[in-house]
């Protein structure tokens, strides 16, 4: 989703803020410009284009030499993808440029009052408002216009200002868009991500809500929008930002589904203790004791994150025996819900920056709940919002669909249920079986990548379906929701999933002959009733593709087609059935002709309602 970049210090700015962009672009993007402070001319130089980075950057070797400007890459919410919608907007003057990242609720109010008193809009943006208002409220103080502006609006935001008038400041504020500034030797660097930062340092510091910096080559002065100096937290980030590579790989997305075993391997590291039976999270403060004060667990997030809450709250409930649930952000957020202040709230989050997972866990703080992180970028808006949690150190993930983030955050569940089912009635022999089963998964990942069985028979039966089912029981559900996600995201395929047995209450309905029914049933205490539901398909004339345990024949020979995985205690399965499902979307995707790390209309980081 949107991106910001400022440059300001004493280097060529053109040239650091396209990198900026460019790194950037994993977040998703529609368009993008930039706006610079021309030293021979009394207005700010601007360009802007609709497609990729790369676009920009051909069309801006003319660009004037100059150390300061701001960029942006845009992901169209109000107005369409095109060139005047594409941000920098202007004053009517070309002499104040605004780049946003967020939603400005009140603009047509706003747009309509502007355009009464005479101002020509160029765009149909909600950003638009932003400099004809500071233009209004400009009486020569740059930040005093800014503070005024912002007074008028009521939404979300994280901006930047360029004055041409004033080429020795940038002015940032946010108020639910994440920014961050690095603090260089000669330079200040502002961004949407720390990755448009680590080019050029690692000393950074973040914006809160209602802050106000006034960023100039020797670094920045914050203060709230009420005045208040604010004592500024220099951070160092931490973390790997280096620029990813494809390394080999055609896409991403199928580099990322290859690398699970390291990337789970990475975040049980150190922290699963196989002779101990037990876990230990560094992230987390919790004494047994805390932990035995735990009444329930609440896991919320959104998309492929609230599937790994929902495989994560199964197995609390069902090893540590403590009530819990997972919730969609989204939802919960606005549904005023009852917080218990002896439960823990797990805001689960790839990026650490989806808004509606923010805004969740804003309200469990509000009403006196505990939150706790399990979030995968480092130093991001959630992560330090909860000050406290889990990092699933997954490494950066690139594509827009999701894959090795899902059983990283799956992974750091069950090492959280492992440390509270031992402080409950989980005995030192079943904790070392459950360390011990955990710590093997990322062998187990690999063994089936390996040999990930006939991937390409269930693509030809995807591909042209005009609606493919995904079904699955007990821990097997949300990874039929997930592969339902994957298949619609990536590829485009009507799909849904739901739960095996529930099936026969309504999608049954949906089955004709050659109907692909994607089914999961590794051997678990459901998989008798899974047999019966996969029979009721089969009667009507369904295409089986089954997911199950290697060696389980009589499932393999009822299948259309069988796809078998390495077998794990039951808990553990969505660790495995879910990779079969990350390929089949890659593959139809890929067969279909679709642009598969950059789905259409989908970006990497949420960032709004
Ligand atoms: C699916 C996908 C999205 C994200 C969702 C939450 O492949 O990527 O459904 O899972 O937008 O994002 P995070 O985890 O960053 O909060």
């Amino acid at each position: 989703m949107c991106g910001i970049v400022a440059y300001i210090g004493d280097k060529k700015a053109l040239p650091r803020l396209i990198e900026g962009l460019r790194r950037l672009e994993y977040r998703g993007y529609d368009s993008a410009g930039v706006a610079l402070v021309d030293p021979n001319s009394d207005r700010l130089w601007v360009h802007k284009t609709v497609g990729r980075v790369e676009e920009l950057a051909k069309g801006v070797s003319e660009g004037p030499e100059t150390t300061i400007g701001i960029a942006h890459t845009r992901w169209a919410t109000h107005g369409g993808v095109t060139q005047p919608n594409a941000h920098p907007h202007l004053d009517t003057e070309n002499r104040i440029a605004v780049i946003h990242n967020g939603i400005i609720e009140n603009f047509n109010e706003l747009r309509a009052s502007l355009e009464a008193s005479g101002v020509v809009f160029r765009s149909e943006t909600d950003t638009e408002v932003l400099p004809h208002l500071i233009r209004k409220y400009y009486q020569g103080d740059p930040l005093q216009a800014v503070i005024r502006a912002i007074q008028d609006i009521r939404g979300t935001y994280g901006i930047a200002v360029l004055f041409r008038d004033h080429p020795d400041r940038v002015i940032a504020a946010r108020n639910g868009s994440p920014l961050a500034i690095g603090l260089g030797d000669g330079e200040t660097v502002l961004g949407s991500d720390p990755q448009a930062i680590v080019a050029h340092t690692r000393r950074v510091v973040y914006l809160d809500d209602r802050e106000i910096a006034v960023l100039t080559r020797d670094g920045a002065q914050v203060q709230r929008l009420d005045g208040v100096r604010v004592d500024q937290q220099v951070e160092i980030i931490d973390g790997d930002y280096t620029l990813a590579e494809k390394t080999g790989f055609a896409h991403f997305m199928l580099k990322e589904i290859m690398e699970q075993p390291e990337s789970i391997r990475r975040c049980l590291g150190g922290r699963v203790m196989t002779d101990d039976g037990n876990a230990k999270l560094g992230g987390l403060n919790m004494s047994p004791r805390e932990l035995v004060g735990v009444k329930r667990v609440v896991n919320i997030g959104c998309g492929t994150s609230f599937h790994a809450g929902m495989v994560g709250a199964m197995a609390i409930e069902s090893l540590a025996r403590v009530p819990a649930r997972a919730e969609i952000a989204s939802e919960f957020r606005y549904n005023n819900p009852i917080v218990d202040p002896e439960g823990v709230f797990l805001a689960i989050s790839q990026s650490g920056e989806t808004a509606d997972t923010l805004g969740a866990i804003e309200e469990v703080q509000l009403k006196g709940g505990q939150t706790l992180g399990v979030v995968n970028v480092v130093g991001s808006t959630i992560a330090r919002t909860c000050g406290q949690g889990v990092y699933v150190h997954s490494g950066p993930e690139i594509a827009v669909a999701s894959t090795k983030a899902f059983t990283s955050q799956i992974a750091a569940l069950m090492t959280f249920t492992l440390m509270l089912a031992r402080t409950r009635n989980l005995s030192l022999e079943e904790g070392k079986a459950m360390a011990r089963a955990l710590a093997d998964i990322p062998n187990k990942v690999a063994e089936y990548l390996q040999d990930p069985g006939p991937i390409m028979a269930a693509v030809e039966a995807v591909k042209g379906a005009r609606y493919v089912l995904f079904l699955g029981r007990g821990f097997s559900y949300p990874v039929a929701l997930e592969g339902a996600l994957k298949l619609k995201e990536v590829a485009y395929v009507a799909c849904e999933g739901y739960p095996a047995g529930e099936m026969k209450h309504g999608p049954i309905a949906m089955m004709e002959k050659g109907t692909p029914v994607i089914f999961l049933i590794p051997a678990d205490s459901q998989r008798e009733k899974a047999i019966s539901n996969m029979k009721e398909v089969q009667a009507r004339g369904a295409k089986l593709i089954v997911v199950h345990n290697r060696g389980d024949q009589e499932i393999a020979s009822m299948a259309d087609i069988s796809i078998p995985v390495p077998e794990v205690p039951y808990y553990l399965t969505p660790f495995l059935t879910v990779l079969p499902l990350q390929l089949l979307a890659y593959q139809v995707g890929l067969a279909l002709g679709r642009d598969i790390d950059k789905p259409r209309t989908l970006a990497k980081s949420v960032t709004v309602e």
